[in-house]
């Protein structure tokens, strides 16, 4: 039998993290090593798998963590931050969907590819990966049409857009040889004035229990694209971030995403 893959949680009482965690139990591919909260946690220091369990409690501290092979990240810029630090250190790869995470954050997950594996989304839903290529196409082939991106989440979500609408965004941006700091629209408010060709502008509605809603329109004359994404249960983004997991495990340094987990299987599939 193959030996299990060691995997840390950061962020493993969260809504993400408990996705994972029940995921995991059912799953022979990993052995859970840590879990990882935040300082000051009312989890801190509780057991993982409820009181009956003998084994692992949720902790604060890296510096207790055993060695492991891949970390799963989704905490939020802070937690994201400890634990680079600590995949860094000991040559763990990591999985991190943390969103909201500014341009300090970005430039060391750059830095950190060319020692350890590094694999990021913003989403990790296998049809929201086939959503953005889709619009990359739709957006190449009408260049001239209006884009706008719509997202719906929950009421609790910190950061706006979310980082998969800002994904979206900047696929289109690059498939029309732009950017989103030249042509991205984020606040319309009083008199804004004529919409300029060629932006490409983001809509934010937050409230209940969405779990994550992406429509990407091309708005034409006379006739329009919509290209919608619904995520319904949030255990397909912990699904896909395990598939991630175990397929990057085995990697060398470098910085990857859904994509290249896609066409490993694509390539596979193809034999
Ligand atoms: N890429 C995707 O597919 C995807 C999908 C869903 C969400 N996300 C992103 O993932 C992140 C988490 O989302 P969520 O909905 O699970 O949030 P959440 O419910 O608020 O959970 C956040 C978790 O992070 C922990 N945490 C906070 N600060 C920490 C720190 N400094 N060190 C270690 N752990 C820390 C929290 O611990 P305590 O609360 O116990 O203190 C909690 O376990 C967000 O950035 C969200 O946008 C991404």
């Amino acid at each position: 039998m193959t030996q299990a893959i060691r995997l840390a949680i950061n962020g493993a009482s969260g809504r993400m993290g408990r996705a994972l965690l029940a995921l995991i139990r059912e799953d022979r591919r990993f052995e859970l090593v840590h879990a990882v909260v935040s300082a000051g946690s009312e989890h801190d220091g509780t057991p993982v798998f409820g009181e009956l369990s003998t084994s692992l409690r949720y902790t604060h501290d890296w510096s207790a963590a055993p060695g492991a092979d891949v970390v799963v990240d989704f905490s939020g810029p802070d937690g994201l931050s400890a634990a680079l630090a600590h995949c860094i250190e000991h040559r763990i790869a990591l999985v991190t969907g943390t969103t909201g995470i500014d341009a300090t954050i970005e430039a060391q997950l750059d830095d950190a590819a060319r020692r350890i594996a590094v694999l990021r989304a913003a989403n990790f839903s296998l049809g929201v990966a086939v959503l953005t290529r889709l619009l990359r196409e739709a957006a190449a082939a009408l260049p001239d049409w209006d884009l706008e991106i719509v997202e719906a989440h929950h009421g609790r979500k910190e950061d706006a857009p979310s980082g998969t609408a800002l994904a979206l965004g900047h696929a289109a941006a690059t498939a029309r040889g732009t950017t989103l700091e030249k042509d991205g629209v984020y606040v319309r408010e009083g008199r804004p004035g004529a919409r300029r060709s060629g932006n490409i502008g983001f809509a934010v509605v937050r409230g209940g229990d969405v779990v994550g809603e992406h429509t990407a329109l091309l708005l034409g004359h006379g006739e329009r694209v919509e290209l919608s994404h619904r995520a319904t249960d949030r255990s397909i983004f912990a699904r896909g971030a395990l598939e991630a997991a175990a397929w990057l495990a085995g990697q060398k340094p470098g910085s990857y995403s859904i994509d290249d987990l896609l066409q490993t299987r694509h390539a596979k599939a193809a034999l």
